[in-house]
């Protein structure tokens, strides 16, 4: 896939297609407002991208996102999603790539972001992209149809002045 894989900015015409990746991704989904808000306000809002030519023209899907919100010197990372169809291809790496070189740009010194105690994939690519558990937020997360007690959020933190 990733001949054809770009990175660019999200804007509202792709929110149909992000809001379904979202729900079918997401065990909490964000609902429109929350990326719409996040469009009007100062986040990063990407897309990666999937192009191919097709008898009627160039065709094009959306297969992963991130939201990320900067403040001062640092970055927090709201939302991470690759489409469930496309998951275990690389594209957690591909966003992630994106991110740091969003950080790179804006002399970045952290990046935070929280993660689901159970959400053992999304830990295991932060910490291969040099996150470290520094916290815990216990009962953070709301009850969801298939976790009925309030789950344990972990805060990762990057030191980007060390990596
Ligand atoms: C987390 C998520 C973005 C990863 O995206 P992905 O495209 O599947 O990830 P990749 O294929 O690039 O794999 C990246 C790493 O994730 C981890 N990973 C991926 N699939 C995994 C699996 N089935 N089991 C354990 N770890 C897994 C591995 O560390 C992998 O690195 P490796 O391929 O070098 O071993 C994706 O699972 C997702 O969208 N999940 C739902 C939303 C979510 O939980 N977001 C994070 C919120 S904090």
């Amino acid at each position: 896939m990733d001949g054809g894989l770009v990175a660019r900015d999200m804007s509202s015409d792709d929110l149909t297609q992000v809001m379904t990746i979202e729900n079918n991704a997401q065990a909490s989904p964000w609902g429109r407002l929350s990326f719409e808000e996040s469009l009007t306000k100062s986040h990063f809002c990407r897309v990666l991208e999937v192009a191919w030519e097709h008898e009627q023209g160039q065709q094009s899907q959306i297969v992963a996102y991130h939201v990320v919100c900067p403040i001062l010197d640092e970055l927090h990372i709201l939302n991470v999603v690759a489409a469930p169809q496309y998951q275990g291809i690389g594209l957690g790496h591909r966003l992630m790539h994106d991110i740091l070189e969003i950080a790179e740009h804006h002399q970045t010194r952290r990046i935070f972001l929280e993660v689901r105690a159970s959400n053992e994939k999304a830990q295991s690519l932060y910490l291969k992209w040099q996150f470290k558990q520094m916290g815990l937020r216990k009962a953070y997360y709301r009850r969801t149809l298939s976790n009925t007690s309030r789950e344990d959020a972990l805060i990762f933190m990057r030191d980007c002045t060390q990596a």
